[in-house]
């Protein structure tokens, strides 16, 4: 690739920034990455990955000439006039996003007509017009600022960088817009040039749609559940016509992770602030909440009590291919279980750190087997390959009972009942 690219800042080094930095150096540029974690900003000095993302440890490595890691923001200025915005902004208490770590940022740039603000994290719509008012309080009012939500998803996200399905870019047609539509443009996607607060809203309403799916999807399989019809079989159907599509039709146990649920929450409260009772989110979340739950009932159904009962759950992350913890839905599911009294079981090939962190008094098992060994249940609550792949007739010969939910509707229904477990999914026969 040509080394003429422009230099660009990435501020925040966590799923977004880092991707985003490894795919624009892959592009061609010098990225100048700043953090406020020193001791991230030191790992990656030294090489080390602090996330679990597929292809980007070698992605990184591949391009360490062009990356540059720093907790000061003083290195990005000096060389680059685009500034991404990769922080965090997770949900407050009243379900809005926060945004103190985008005001951090903002507070920590001196005033200048060279630089511009490029944000890639998740924000409310209005968010863009309520900085450039800072800007204007601040005497930065010569910043230039564009909205360039994100869109990866964590598992693929190295690849829907380089081959994105859309790059949006909202701003007020200014140099900075044009410098970032140039930045993307060695990847040929389409591109939807707009407003910020357009721009803003297309990000909300994305992840909105595709949780809408996933909750209208689970209210078909409690449907089926009571009508004796199989979920996978209706969703294959429905998923055939091209007006509705195959993808997010994979009924299971809910959503997680750390953006679905923020985001659906965000444009819910952001609907709510400005007057409007956006009825068809509030659903969305209640779906998804009792769905998590769904799977207690279904253990009582086949166990009657649920106290001193051992259950092992398979897969901890929010979704395979990823460590992120986030909302997952097997962190409702231990403190659901654990106050119903069950030991508690669990193994994920990646996420056991990040889970350690967040969940106590289970025991992690160091494989499967372990996991499954003496339980009444197991649950599978996150598809990754070698979970379902796994060996039934040795995970029931492990077993104390023969109960296995399957939480993703991953597994061969004929071959797991074939070792001898009663096998449940979510909505199907
Ligand atoms: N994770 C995803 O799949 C995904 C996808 C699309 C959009 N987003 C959005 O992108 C944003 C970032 O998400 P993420 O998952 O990468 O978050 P993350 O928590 O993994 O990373 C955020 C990083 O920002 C750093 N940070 C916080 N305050 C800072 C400051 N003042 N200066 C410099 N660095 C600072 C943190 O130390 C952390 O390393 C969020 O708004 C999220 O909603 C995330």
């Amino acid at each position: 690739m040509s080394s003429a690219r422009q230099p660009i800042g990435v501020i925040g080094t966590g799923y977004v920034g880092l991707v985003t930095a490894a795919g624009f150096a892959e592009l061609g540029s010098d990225v100048y990455c700043v953090d406020i974690d020193a001791e991230k900003v030191e790992r990656l000095k030294r090489g080390e990955v602090p996330i679990y993302e597929p292809g980007l440890a070698e992605l990184l490595a591949q391009n360490k000439e062009r990356l540059h890691f720093s907790t000061a923001l003083d290195e990005a200025l000096a060389h680059a006039r685009l500034l991404f915005v990769a922080v965090g902004t997770p949900p407050t208490y009243s379900g809005d996003a926060d945004l103190s770590a985008v005001h951090a940022v903002v507070a920590a740039i001196s005033p200048s007509r060279e630089h511009a603000l490029v944000m890639k994290s998740t924000v409310p719509c209005g968010t863009g017009a309520n900085l450039q008012r800072v800007f204007k309080q601040t005497g930065k009012e010569d910043m230039a600022y564009v909205s360039c939500p994100e869109f990866l998803k964590e598992g693929s996200a190295v690849k829907d960088f380089l081959h994105p399905d859309r790059v949006v870019v909202g701003d007020d047609g200014g140099w900075a817009g044009d410098a970032v539509v140039e930045l993307y443009a060695p990847l040929a996607a389409p591109l939807v040039r707009t407003d910020v607060a357009s721009a803003e809203m297309v990000k909300l309403a994305s992840n909105a749609f595709l949780a809408t799916k996933i909750s209208f999807i689970n209210e078909i399989a409690n449907v089926c559940e009571g009508t004796g019809a199989d979920v996978v079989e209706v969703a294959r159907g429905m998923g055939l016509d091209d007006r509705i599509g195959p993808r997010f039709l994979q009924a299971g146990i809910g959503f997680g992770g750390s953006c679905f649920p923020k985001d659906v929450d965000a444009l819910k409260q952001l609907a709510g602030n400005s007057g409007y009772h956006f009825q068809l989110l509030n659903s969305v979340i209640a779906v998804n909440d009792l769905q998590k739950r769904r799977v207690v009932n279904k253990l009582q159904k086949h166990l009657g009590a649920i106290a001193g009962r051992r259950v092992a759950l398979l897969g901890l992350a929010f979704k395979p291919e990823t460590d992120d913890m986030r909302e997952a839905s097997s962190l409702v599911l231990c403190a659901r279980l654990q106050a119903d009294g069950a030991s508690i079981a669990v193994y994920d090939p990646v996420a056991e750190e990040q889970a350690r962190r967040l969940v106590t008094g289970v025991d992690f098992a160091a494989s499967p087997l372990d996991a499954v060994a003496e339980a009444d249940a197991v649950v599978l609550v996150t598809e990754w390959r070698e979970l379902v792949e796994l060996d039934w007739s040795a995970v029931a010969g492990a077993m104390r009972g023969n109960v296995l939910i399957d939480g993703r509707n991953a597994l061969d229904p004929q071959a797991v009942r074939a070792a001898g477990l009663i096998y449940e999914g979510v909505g199907r026969r």
